[in-house]
C-alpha cells in the first residue's frame, strides 16, 4: 500500500488508485443533493443573450441553471451562491458575505475596502501570509503601506507595540496613516494556532478607540471556531471582516469569501469584479463550498484528533531527530522539529518508498509532508486523511527514523 500524507495541497493516494478530488462532487450527501437536482422539463428557449448562465457542459444535464448561478449579474436570485452567502453569514455572524475565487482575493478586497486613502497604513503580523505569500499584493494592487510587528509564538501581536503603531500617526505629518490592522486565526506559520478571544477583544477595542478596523484572515476560521468551541461568529463579535477559505480543509476544490457589513460588501462586490473574480458558473463551486460547510464541526473535530494523535505518536518515538511539541498543536497542523538533518531530505525520505521497507514493515507507504523552514517540517490534515492513514504515516516515519538511526543508507 502507498500512502501519502497531504502537505498543504497535496491530495492522498492509495496504491494505484488516485483518491478523489477533496471533494467528490458525487459521493457527498448534499452537494450529491444540489448537483443531482433533477431539474424539471426546461421550457423550450433560445438563451442567446449572454453565456453567463450556461452549465458546464460535462454536468449540463444534472447541474440546473439555477444551481450554477453567475457571479457577473448584480441578481444573483436563487441558486447555490445566494445559498451559500447567506448561509455563510448567518454561520458567521456578519450582515453579509460575498463569494470570491481565492483566499488572497479575499484578503486583497478586504484591504482595498478598508484603506480608502493614499498613504493607508496596515499593521500585520511579519511572517503572516497576507505579508509573506500573497505577492505583496496589497502594495502592488493597492498602494497600502504594511508595517510588519514580530509574530509572538502563539501567532498574537504585542499589545503595547500594536498601540504604539496606531498612535504614532496620529497628527504627525511623517508618518502613514494606520487604518487597519490584519489578525490570521488560526495562525499559520506558528503552526495552526488559535487567537484567545481576549486577546481579540482586546485588538479590536484598542483599535476602535483609534478608529481603526480589524481583518481578520480566516481562511481557517472554522478550524479556529471548533478548537475554541464556539461558534464562529462568537470570534467575528471582535473583527470589522473576515475572509475564509473554502479550499483548505472545508475540501472544496476551489473558492473562499469575504464577509462584513452590506455598505462593505458592496463596495468589495465592485472589486471583485476590478481583480478579475467574477466568474461565470460560479455556482457550481459555491454548491462544493456548500458541502464543505455542511459537516465542517464534524471533519475538522476529526482533522484535529488525528493531528493531535500524530503529535503524541512521534512524541513517543522519542527521536533525537524529530520532535514535536503536542501541547502547541492546537488544530489540524503539527511541525515537526528536525535536528540531524535537512528537512527536505527527511521529506525526500518519507516519500521514498523501497523494497527493504516493504519487507520490514509489510508495506510501504508514502508521506508527503513540506518542509517549512530550515529546522522543522510541517504536516497538515484534512478531509482525505483518516485516523488510519495517520496511523500508516506514524509508522512510516518510525521506519524511516530507525533506518536514520542504523545509518543503513550510508548516512553515518
Ligand atoms: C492564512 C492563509 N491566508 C490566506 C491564504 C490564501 O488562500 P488561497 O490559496 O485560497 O488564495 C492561505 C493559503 O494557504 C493561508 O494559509
Amino acid at each position: 500500500m502507498w500512502l501519502e500524507l497531504g502537505c498543504r495541497t497535496s491530495p492522498l493516494f492509495l496504491e494505484g488508485r488516485q483518491r478523489p478530488d477533496p471533494i467528490s462532487l458525487e459521493c457527498h450527501g448534499k452537494g450529491r443533493g444540489a448537483l443531482k437536482q433533477e431539474p424539471e422539463a426546461p421550457p423550450p428557449s433560445s438563451p442567446l443573450e449572454s453565456p453567463e448562465g450556461s452549465s458546464p457542459p460535462v454536468l449540463g444535464e444534472e447541474v440546473s441553471r439555477e444551481t450554477t448561478g453567475p457571479h457577473l449579474q448584480r441578481t444573483d436570485g436563487k441558486g447555490s451562491q445566494t445559498e451559500l452567502q447567506a448561509t455563510a453569514a448567518e454561520l458567521l455572524g456578519v450582515e453579509q458575505t460575498l463569494f470570491v475565487p481565492t483566499n488572497t482575493m479575499a484578503n486583497l478586497i478586504s484591504v482595498m475596502c478598508h484603506c480608502r486613502r493614499r498613504g493607508s497604513q496596515l499593521l500585520l503580523g511579519h511572517e503572516c501570509h497576507i505579508h509573506v505569500y500573497e505577492q505583496g499584493g496589497v502594495a502592488q494592487i493597492a498602494g497600502v503601506h504594511s508595517h510588519p510587528l514580530p509574530d509572538l509564538p502563539y501567532g498574537t501581536l504585542d499589545l503595547t507595540e500594536l498601540e504604539r503603531l496606531v498612535t504614532r500617526s496620529l497628527g504627525s505629518p511623517y508618518h502613514p496613516i494606520c487604518e487597519l490592522i490584519c489578525l490570521e486565526n488560526t495562525h499559520s506559520s506558528s503552526g495552526g494556532r488559535v487567537l484567545p478571544l481576549e486577546y481579540l477583544r482586546q485588538v479590536h477595542l484598542l483599535a476602535r478607540s483609534h478608529g481603526v478596523r480589524v481583518h481578520l484572515d480566516g481562511a481557517r476560521l472554522m478550524n479556529a471556531a471548533v478548537a475554541l468551541g464556539v461558534p464562529p461568529a462568537h470570534i467575528m463579535e471582535h473583527c470589522d471582516s473576515v475572509s475564509l477559505c473554502f479550499s483548505k480543509g472545508l475540501g472544496a476544490p476551489v473558492g473562499a469569501l469575504v464577509g462584513g457589513p452590506k455598505d462593505f460588501i458592496e463596495e468589495a462586490w465592485h472589486l471583485r469584479k476590478a481583480l478579475g473574480g467574477g466568474m461565470r458558473q460560479a455556482g457550481v463551486l459555491a454548491a462544493a463550498a456548500l458541502v464543505g460547510l455542511a459537516d465542517a464541526e464534524e471533519m475538522l473535530q476529526r482533522d484535529h484528533q488525528n493531528a493531535q494523535r500524530f503529535a503524541k505518536g512521534l512524541q513517543e518515538l522519542a527521536s533525537p531527530v524529530c520532535s514535536v511539541d503536542p501541547t502547541a498543536v492546537e488544530t489540524n497542523m503539527v511541525m515537526v522539529r528536525v535536528d540531524g538533518l535537512p528537512p527536505k531530505e527527511l521529506c525526500r525520505r518519507l516519500q521514498a518508498v523501497s523494497a527493504d521497507e516493504a519487507a520490514q514493515t509489510g508495506r510501504a507507504v508514502r508521506v508527503l509532508v513540506f518542509p517549512w523552514t530550515e529546522r522543522s517540517v510541517r504536516a497538515v490534515w484534512h478531509r482525505d486523511v483518516s485516523a488510519q492513514d495517520t496511523e500508516l504515516a506514524l509508522g512510516k516515519w518510525a521506519f524511516v527514523l530507525r533506518t536514520l538511526r542504523l545509518g543503513q543508507d550510508g548516512r553515518s
